[in-house]
């Protein structure tokens, strides 16, 4: 029977389970955390990665946090501590800040905390869905899309962002293909899109990220589809290393690109992209991108490893939310639409 998406984390009563991505897709197995230095630690080290599954992750990361603290000025070490684990996807500190809140009105009550932690798990699932709804109007009849790292169900609380525009517009038989870059160097769009798009029985080709612009230039791609780690009130969009390059080829070709993310990746707070906090990772994940000891490059040559990049916005074709979609100019619609809110 074909799945229709994965179950990336539970509280168990005791403590959060997370499947381990780090291990897709030959292992399946999940992860534990019982306290907020668990949760750290599963965030920091990608046990669960994706902008909105970060958040729920730290949303119940806050639980532990009050459930640890003698008084309100510990707990908010713990929250900020929580906050430093990834500074990209603003989806964490969005939850954080949410959390916080709650915990503090309602004095530290860790029922109220978990009930909220609750919420946002699945308030992230509804609006995937309704983002999905919206973003495959935006795909036409026989489609080939490509997407780049992974954006679906193992990237949030459950059903996805861009995969999730793609596994809907392909149910609604508009979808004749799918492409996915494998996403060096973590290999987000190798193992985790691979396995969730053949999971889906949705047809689709692996391809390194440098045969994307072959594709592009050749006809083959009608439309990208990605997800965000961070949208500015302009529009700009950190995502995955490699986005920003795919943009520009996009935008050579004339192929539409689209953002797909909950609104809770947008940073009201931040004008334009360049503010945006850019992670560089370790640089054993380019030498030894398996982690298994056997190097891919000599030790001791100098490595460059940010996470992700910008795409500026007029490369964007549409930002896909929840509410609706966005269309250029960003910096009105964006504000039209934190309005309505
Ligand atoms: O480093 P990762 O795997 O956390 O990066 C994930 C991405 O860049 C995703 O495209 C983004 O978080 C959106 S996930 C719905």
């Amino acid at each position: 029977m074909r799945r229709e998406s994965f179950e990336t984390l539970y509280f168990d009563g005791k403590q959060l389970v997370m499947l381990d991505q780090r291990k897709l897709p030959n292992v399946s197995e999940y992860a534990y955390a019982a306290n907020t230095a668990d949760i750290y630690n599963a965030i920091k080290d990608m046990i669960v990665r994706g902008a909105p599954l970060i958040g729920c992750t730290a949303a119940y990361g806050v639980y532990f946090a009050a459930k640890e603290s003698k008084n309100e000025e510990e707990f908010l070490r713990k929250c900020d501590y929580l906050i430093s684990s990834r500074p990209t996807a603003v989806n964490l500190k969005w939850a954080v800040d949410r959390m916080k809140n709650v915990a503090i009105k309602s004095n530290l009550d860790l029922n109220e905390i978990l009930k909220e932690a609750e919420r946002i798990k699945k308030e992230d699932i509804e609006a995937n869905l309704n983002l999905s709804k919206y973003g495959a109007s935006l795909i036409k009849e026989n489609s080939t899309v490509l997407t780049h790292c992974n954006a679906g169900a193992l990237a949030t609380a459950g059903w996805g962002t861009a995969v999730g525009v793609i596994k809907m517009a392909y149910n609604q038989g508009k979808v004749k293909k799918v492409y996915a870059d494998e996403t060096r160097p973590r290999l987000q769009g190798a193992r985790l899109t691979s396995y969730e798009l053949i999971d889906y029985g949705i047809p689709a080709t692996l391809i390194p990220d440098s045969a994307a612009a072959v594709l592009i230039r050749d006809k083959k791609i009608d439309a990208i589809v990605v997800g965000a780690d961070r949208i500015a009130l302009n529009g700009d969009t950190a995502n995955k290393i490699g986005t920003f390059a795919l943009s520009v080829i996009a935008k050579a070709y004339s192929v539409p690109l689209y953002i797909a993310a909950p609104l809770s990746t947008i940073d009201f707070n931040i004008q334009s992209g360049d503010l945006i906090p850019i992670e560089e990772r370790d640089r054993m994940e380019v030498l030894d991108p398996q982690g298994c000891g056997d190097l891919i490059a000599p030790k001791n040559i100098d490595v460059f490893n940010p996470s992700f990049d910008i795409t500026p916005n007029e490369n964007i074709s549409a930002i896909i939310t929840e509410k609706g979609i966005i269309y250029p100019p960003f910096i009105e619609n964006i504000k039209k639409l934190k309005d309505r809110d």
